[in-house]
């Protein structure tokens, strides 16, 4: 099979391969979709500035995460109902990431158990919980452990569902019902039909269903999609108590609660707007990567998500101080087009992005990019967001960068 060149275009065909309410369940935003636009926008404002005469004959883009080489600073981020987009598309996600060498996060709302999961993929996998429901959390991280995963994802960005109106208006929820209108789309589109009913029909909430802590109560909470808003930093406290292994925090926003996650204990955290699916108007993760780096200078590790598109955007993250990105939406996009094979694709393109990237930039190694290899783009955004002018963000980068230079030294 072919396939498309760049992300944008397996968005295009997955639109077109998946009925509207799945593709607009997949690709959509909260409230206005500002965020969706901001999070781009925070990436285009960013230009490079390469170096020139430097030997870039043998470049490696490996990188060292949590102790682990892996092969590109990429993780496949969790995502819930993979399902949908695919037969069993948890685990051809998976294997899509074991094969490019890159963990995969398997979420609490996934179609298939996480035991299964850990028995059929293999390569690293973590685990990302929703405390939905504490006896469920609790029962849920005790299974993770014992089925052998070593890092757990708190996801703490959803205290309740963000307004995603493309999903109001489409009538998607869960359970999934098929209302005439849903029926025509699924007409409409008889090859993800096909592949639905022969994978045995609307997939399962499987790690729910089949947890001994899930009560009708946390089972009706995941359908709704509501979650403990309750959890708090004590509650995070007791998380890290119980549970043994890796501890990563996602969605932080502040550094203030960046630093707080890995006083408590946390091994790191990921910046991440949850791909402006919540606060429509919260700010972009690239945009606050360089204060939290700061703020967390003293050690845990930095991920961030949200808006990555491009090889290129990959690297800016980093220049700014990310070990490394989750994607979201763009292995979905490869796994509409192509299952595995699709995602993998993705994978492969955004690898040879972040070659090509390095390679133009003068950096054989991803550990030579730096914040001073960035540069804003001259386009009044300082003068239109009030903050700061076009220099005053050059002065921030550098002094950021004189920051990172000393950890980055071999
Ligand atoms: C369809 C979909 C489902 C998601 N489900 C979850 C989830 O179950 N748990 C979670 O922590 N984040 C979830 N997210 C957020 C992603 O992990 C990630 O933060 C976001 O997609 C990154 O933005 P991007 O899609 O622009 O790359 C989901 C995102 C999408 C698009």
């Amino acid at each position: 099979m072919r396939f498309p060149i760049n992300v944008d275009a397996f968005r295009t065909l997955a639109r077109r391969r998946l009925p509207r309410r799945i593709f607009d369940y997949v690709d959509g935003g909260a409230e206005d979709e500002r965020g969706l636009r901001r999070n781009r926008a925070a990436f285009e404002r960013l230009a490079f500035l390469p170096q020139r005469l430097v030997d870039v004959s043998r470049r490696n883009q490996s990188t060292t995460l949590l102790g682990q080489t892996i092969a590109a600073p990429l993780l496949i981020g969790p995502t819930g109902m993979n399902g949908l987009v695919w037969p069993n598309g948890d685990i051809a996600l998976a294997r899509a990431a074991r094969r490019a060498g890159i963990p995969f996060v398997m979420s609490t709302a996934s179609n298939v158990s996480l035991e299964r999961l850990a028995g059929e993929a293999g390569g690293e996998l973590w685990y990302q919980l929703y405390v939905l429901h504490r006896d469920l959390a609790d029962s849920l991280v005790d299974r993770a452990a014992s089925a052998g995963y070593r890092t757990l994802v708190a996801t703490v960005d959803v205290t309740l569902n963000g307004k995603r109106e493309r999903d109001l208006r489409n009538g998607f929820a869960l359970p999934l019902r098929f209302t005439p209108q849903a029926c025509l789309d699924a007409l409409a589109h008889p090859r993800w039909t096909y592949a639905l009913l022969r994978s045995g029909g609307v997939p399962t909430l499987a790690n729910i269903e089949s947890s001994n802590g899930a009560g009708i109560e946390a089972r009706a909470a995941l359908l709704s999609r509501q979650m403990d808003a309750s959890f708090a930093w004590e509650d995070l406290s007791r998380l890290r108590d119980r549970w043994p292994h890796r501890l990563i925090v996602k969605g932080i926003l502040r550094p203030d609660d960046a630093l707080r996650c890995i006083e408590l204990g946390a091994d790191g955290v990921i910046v991440s707007n949850h791909g402006a699916r919540q606060l429509d108007d919260a700010v972009a993760p690239l945009d606050v990567l360089p204060e939290i780096k700061a703020a967390c200078a003293s050690g845990g590790a930095l991920m961030l998500d949200s808006g990555i598109r491009r090889g290129s955007d990959v690297v800016k993250a980093v220049a700014l101080g990310a070990d490394a990105v989750l994607l979201g939406r763009a292995t979905l996009y490869g796994l509409a087009v192509g299952g595995e094979a699709g995602a993998f694709r993705v994978l492969e393109i955004v690898q040879d992005e972040i070659d090509r990237t390095l390679a133009m930039l003068g950096c054989a190694y991803l550990s030579d990019v730096r914040a001073h290899h960035l540069r804003p783009v001259s386009s009044g955004y300082g003068a239109l967001f009030g903050g700061f002018t076009h220099g005053d963000q050059a002065e921030r980068y550098e002094h950021h960068d004189r920051g990172c230079q000393e950890e980055r030294t071999p």
